[in-house]
């Protein structure tokens, strides 16, 4: 028997479900509480229909755009998704070398199970860099300082995880990194690992490192540690981009954190539509994502 031939995207999430551990498949494909929001991420993408226009020449076709100032070969990116060699032994490797021959940005998570250097050393592409502020600036600083060795363009600062989002499914999993896997931007440190006893290893892990009292000054202090542009990751209301912009934010990423987070929130594609957001950046500061 053949392999199955995949012709439509949404069938990798069913051969994920036959391959992967369920733990894993479920970490993945988990949102936060209800899943509320997750549907509505999906459902309110359908009901935005095309208004298709015709008798215009289409022979020769150009999706490029540019982010920052970055030359990309369509308005698509790869967001930041933490743990990536759960799925396979090449994990962020893999897809920075499928970003790099797509043309496009990818974001890599602080998360990774492959190190900023080591995603550096796949050769040239541009790559942004995700991060979580911890609650020991020593780890942020030492931490942005090799995402610039690395050759990272940018920092996607997450702001919409002070706490980490019950996600029922890895609460009975008792989700943890597999013991054969690191988060490889920390090898070598104590908080490389998750503590394996409790009930989900990454919302303890969240809960004991990730700095809850971030506020907008952070990303005032982030410029001062970084002359890379930062981008505000988590954004959904007008209010809070016209702060990212009076706060020196390069741009922001509108964004439910796939709905991981908040539950009841809604799609990030919705969010887009809200008053102000556009005319904000418009004016002050170079896009959104
Ligand atoms: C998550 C974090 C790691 O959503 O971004 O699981």
């Amino acid at each position: 028997m053949g392999v199955e031939l995949i012709t439509n995207v949404s069938e990798y999430e069913k051969l994920a479900k036959e391959k992967l551990p369920k733990m894993v498949y479920d970490y993945y494909a988990s949102g936060a509480e209800d899943q509320w929001t997750l549907k509505e991420n999906r459902d309110a993408f359908s009901r935005i229909l095309f208004r298709p226009r015709v008798l215009i020449d289409v022979s020769h076709i150009n999706m490029a755009t540019n982010v920052l100032g970055f030359n990309i070969s369509m308005p698509i990116m790869i967001a930041p998704t933490a743990m990536q060699r759960m799925a396979h032994p090449e994990g962020e490797l893999a897809t920075a070398r499928a970003a790099a021959s797509a043309g496009t940005i990818m974001t890599l998570s602080s998360w990774a199970t492959s190190s900023v250097e080591e995603v550096n050393s796949v050769g040239p592409g541009i790559r942004f860099f995700q991060l979580y502020v911890y609650k020991d600036r020593t780890i942020v600083r030492q931490l942005v300082r090799r995402a610039e060795m690395a050759g990272f363009k940018a920092i996607a600062l997450t702001v919409d995880t002070p706490r980490l989002g019950r996600r029922e499914a890895d609460i009975k999993n008792r989700f943890t990194l597999p013991p054969h896997l690191v988060l490889k931007n920390f090898e070598g440190l104590d908080i490389g690992t998750m503590d394996k006893t409790n009930d989900s290893g990454l919302a303890s892990y969240v809960a004991s490192q990730v700095d809850r009292s971030l506020c907008w000054e952070d990303v005032k202090w982030l410029q001062t540690i970084t002359s890379l542009p930062i981008l505000v990751k988590g954004v959904m209301t007008a209010e809070d981009t016209r702060l990212a912009v009076e706060n020196g934010a390069a741009g922001i990423i509108v964004s439910n954190h796939g709905a991981r987070q908040l539950d009841y929130v809604p799609a990030t594609i919705s969010c887009l539509e809200e008053k102000n957001v556009h005319a904000h950046l418009d004016q002050n500061c170079q896009g959104y994502i």
